[in-house]
């Protein structure tokens, strides 16, 4: 059997690799404090699956859905949009259903990117953007996120050469790995960046219901004009506890909407349309359940940020995400320390550099366990005498 040579292009997808270390380590008894993943632990709220229950029997949600998803599910997106972000969208082209925003995410660069073509990368980010813009068969070209310019891509610092082949910038505020947020002055640079060189600009919105301390994370689409230029990805993942339900949305212009949703008809035929009724209960049903969420994860947040600066960190308090971005104590590295973590206080967390090089030294840790649990953490970590020097 001969393989095509972009699958070597892949590297083992990271989470597969931490999944596989904690579930050997869980087979031999030990009891491991799971930071990795950030898969939330608590859980869908009722209405949500109850709304799933009574839609499953239907005629209507056996049948194929369309790939570009209801007409009624992208009504309730544009409903959402306007009432959090008051950005207007037509449902009719300005709006894709998505199987989870990864789905639609590793597609984009099918659509917008030949062989030859870069897109501008963060470094560190979230994985998908990198390997899918390779197996496109683009270049990623990888804007460093440093602590010294608050995890902000210095978008003036890419080559003339660079810019003239690049074709997509993604960003990803709040941010997955560094839990960083951006301004609006950010968010308008990126956009008048975008136009100045022909790019696509790629928002990931993931986490825009998790902000803390009255931090509200803002759509691109705010920005005037960003939608001549912008698509923003969006999913029900986070914001409901619906990461196994795998539901999300491209929205934005709506010539990448259309070459997306293209796309999408050829390969898949959408989501199972008992979600998309579901998703709509998420997106227009009571919302007390996202504020509810968000206090909890604020509480963890404090949790693990006051426990880790009693041993040494001088951690701010991350303003949004459920991620902690903890640099490594002097002398080790995000693999070293990420082992010895496990070693000496069965605590999982991710090696940043599986983010990209610009991850090296860092750790992340994702607070989807209860408060509890993260104050044993702290404990083992005293015990075990691991602090920040
Ligand atoms: C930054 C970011 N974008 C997108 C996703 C994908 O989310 P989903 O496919 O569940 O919508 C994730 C998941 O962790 C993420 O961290």
């Amino acid at each position: 059997m001969k393989k095509a040579k972009r699958l070597e292009l892949i590297p083992p997808y990271l989470f597969v690799k931490i999944e596989e270390k904690k579930e050997e380590l869980i087979k031999k008894g030990v009891d491991v404090i799971d930071f990795g993943i950030g898969d939330p632990d608590l859980p869908t709220p009722p209405h949500i699956s109850q709304k799933m229950r009574a839609v499953l029997d239907s005629k209507e949600a056996a049948n194929y859905p369309t790939s570009r998803g209801e007409l009624v599910f992208r009504r309730a997106v544009a409903q959402w949009y306007r009432q959090r972000f008051k950005v207007e969208l037509n449902p009719q082209g300005e709006i894709c259903c998505l199987i989870g925003s990864k789905e639609g995410l590793a597609h984009l660069p099918l659509c917008f990117i030949d062989p030859g073509d870069v897109a501008l990368v963060p470094d560190p980010s979230y994985p998908v953007y990198k390997i899918c813009t390779t197996l496109a068969g683009g270049e990623p070209y990888l804007l460093p996120l440093t602590a010294e310019n608050n995890f902000l891509p210095e978008l003036g610092k890419v080559p003339a050469n660079i810019l003239k082949r690049a074709k997509m910038l993604f960003i990803n505020y709040p941010n997955n790995p560094t839990g960083a947020v951006c301004d609006k002055a950010f968010l308008e640079q990126a956009v008048a960046f975008a136009k100045k060189h022909d790019l696509l600009l790629v928002s990931d919105l993931a986490y825009s219901e998790m902000g803390y301390d009255g931090y509200r994370p803002m759509s691109v689409l705010e920005v005037p004009e960003a939608k001549a230029v912008s698509i923003e990805f969006h999913s029900l993942s986070k914001t409901y506890n619906m990461t196994g339900w795998r539901i999300g949305m491209a929205v934005g212009n709506s010539e990448a909407v259309g070459a997306l949703a293209t796309l999408k008809s050829n390969l898949d035929s959408g989501q199972f349309k008992a979600i998309q009724l579901a998703a709509i209960e998420a997106l227009t049903g009571p919302q007390q359940c996202v504020e509810d969420n968000r206090q909890i994860f604020e509480e963890r947040r404090n949790v693990l940020i006051d426990g880790l600066n009693s041993l040494g960190w001088k951690l701010p308090k991350p303003k949004a995400t459920f991620y902690l971005w903890v640099p490594v104590p002097k002398g080790e590295t995000s693999a070293s320390f990420t082992e010895k973590l496990l070693d000496q206080c069965q605590i999982m967390a991710v090696p940043g550099n599986g983010y990209g090089p610009a991850g090296e030294g860092y750790v992340r840790m994702a607070i989807t366990l209860p408060k509890e649990r993260i104050a044993e953490a702290i404990g083992r970590l005293k015990k075990a005498k691991i602090s920040f020097s």
